[in-house]
């Protein structure tokens, strides 16, 4: 079995597009697609033995021309590939990144109700942090969410 990682690019952003439609409730915009295309090491596709199988989206975030928290926005896995640990490698990918940018917090907010993806936030050593009311205000009624950090050496 093998995991590897590879670039987001024109040619293969459907792939992004498809497992974050099959996965994870939130719709994204073509402009969101796009502007994936221009975050670098922050947009990452997952292959299991080179089938393209996961995804993640972050977003570098600034203050003063500093470079200061990246953002996770998306992390997904199908679910016939989870627990391989391939949505460890896709975290660890970005905390990697954060460490070369030395950026010291990656964080994200998670839908209180989704408890697996809390519990596996919290194994990768994430901690849960404020709650976040009508986080999702799209959704009918809006939804909490937490917001969960991970601190970085
Ligand atoms: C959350 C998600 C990305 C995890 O991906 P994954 O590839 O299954 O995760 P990994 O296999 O890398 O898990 C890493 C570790 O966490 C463990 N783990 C997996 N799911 C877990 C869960 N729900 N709770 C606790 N631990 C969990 C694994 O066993 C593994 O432990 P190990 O290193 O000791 O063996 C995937 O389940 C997913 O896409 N879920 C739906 C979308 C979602 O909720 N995204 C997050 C919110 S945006």
């Amino acid at each position: 079995m093998r995991i590897e990682l590879d670039d987001l690019t024109a040619n293969n952003l459907g792939v992004l597009r498809k497992i974050n439609s099959v996965v994870l409730p939130t719709k994204y915009s073509d402009a969101w697609y796009k502007e994936s295309l221009t975050v670098g090491e922050l947009a990452k596709l997952a292959y299991f033995n080179e089938i393209p199988v996961g995804a993640i989206r972050c977003a570098l975030e600034t203050k003063n021309d500093q470079k200061t928290k990246i953002y996770i926005m998306t992390v997904a896995v199908l679910a016939p590939y989870r627990g391989y640990g391939i949505g460890r490698r896709l975290i660890d990918h970005i905390i990697e990144y954060a460490k070369t940018v030395f950026v010291k917090e990656v964080y994200c907010h998670v839908w209180t109700r989704n408890d697996e993806a809390l519990q596996w936030y919290l194994k990768l050593g994430f901690e849960k942090g404020v709650l976040v009311k009508e986080y999702y205000k799209k959704m009918d009624p809006p939804e909490d969410a937490y917001l969960l950090r991970l601190r970085i050496q």
